[in-house]
């Protein structure tokens, strides 16, 4: 049986109702914000008075995610940026830091999913598509996380994206799930890390 909740009074509630956060004038760098996650993260914390940066490999979805950003008042920079590529990574999080003054936060959303999706056991995966996931959802993460990291001296607040495919085991889906568990445990060993300089990392599981 199916519930439609659309209606209901509790649906009604929290459609009308936006988090707040203290983020005005907050620098925040996310990626993946051409789509998705990411540009409603931006799209928020835009609305509430943060300066975004938006990175993405997808140079129209990104162009048309700050266009909108901009139209409804907020204070965006966009870079195409690939997450795989450390050096233009490092680069940009300069940019950030040379435009806006600082980094207080970071929000590492890009990530992909295979080709093999719900259709590879492990004893077929193909090596390009395990590459390019890990490349992707791990090392990108890495790569962004080092360079927020490096330029937070002291303060600040990080959240990766991991998956429900971080906490468990799933077949057909080996490589996504490797990746999302990759994200967990390098963000709780950053957490650690950075913890005595006050700034949080942390991932969300949707
Ligand atoms: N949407 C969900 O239900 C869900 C569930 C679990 C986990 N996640 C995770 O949350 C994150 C965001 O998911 P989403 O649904 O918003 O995805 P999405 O596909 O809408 O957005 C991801 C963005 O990342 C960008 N991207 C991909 N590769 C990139 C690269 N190499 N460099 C820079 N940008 C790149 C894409 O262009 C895209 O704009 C992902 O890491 C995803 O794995 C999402």
């Amino acid at each position: 049986m199916s519930v439609d909740l659309i209606e209901t009074e509790t649906a009604k509630a929290f459609s009308h109702t936006t988090p707040l956060f203290n983020v005005a004038d907050k620098v925040i760098a996310i990626t993946g914000g051409a789509s998705g996650i990411g540009l409603a993260t931006a799209t928020l914390l835009a609305a509430q008075g943060a300066k975004v940066a938006i990175m993405d490999l997808n140079k129209t979805h990104l162009e048309t995610a700050a266009a909108t950003i901009k139209a409804a008042g907020g204070t965006v920079m966009a870079t195409v940026v690939n997450v795989r590529d450390a050096a233009q990574v490092d680069a940009w999080i300069a940019d950030v830091v040379a435009t806006f003054g600082k980094l207080d936060g970071a929000a590492n959303l890009a990530g992909v999913i295979p080709k093999s999706i719900n259709i590879d056991r492990v004893e077929d995966l193909k090596d390009e598509d395990w590459k390019f996931v890990l490349d992707v959802n791990i090392t990108g993460v890495m790569h962004c996380l080092r360079a927020q990291i490096r330029e937070m001296k002291k303060k600040g607040s990080i959240v990766n994206a991991a998956s429900i495919a971080g906490l468990g085991g799933f077949a057909k889906n080996a490589a996504y799930t490797v990746s999302k568990h990759g994200v967990i445990g390098l963000t709780k060993s950053a957490a650690k890390e950075v913890a005595d300089r006050g700034i949080r990392v942390n991932c969300i599981a949707p």
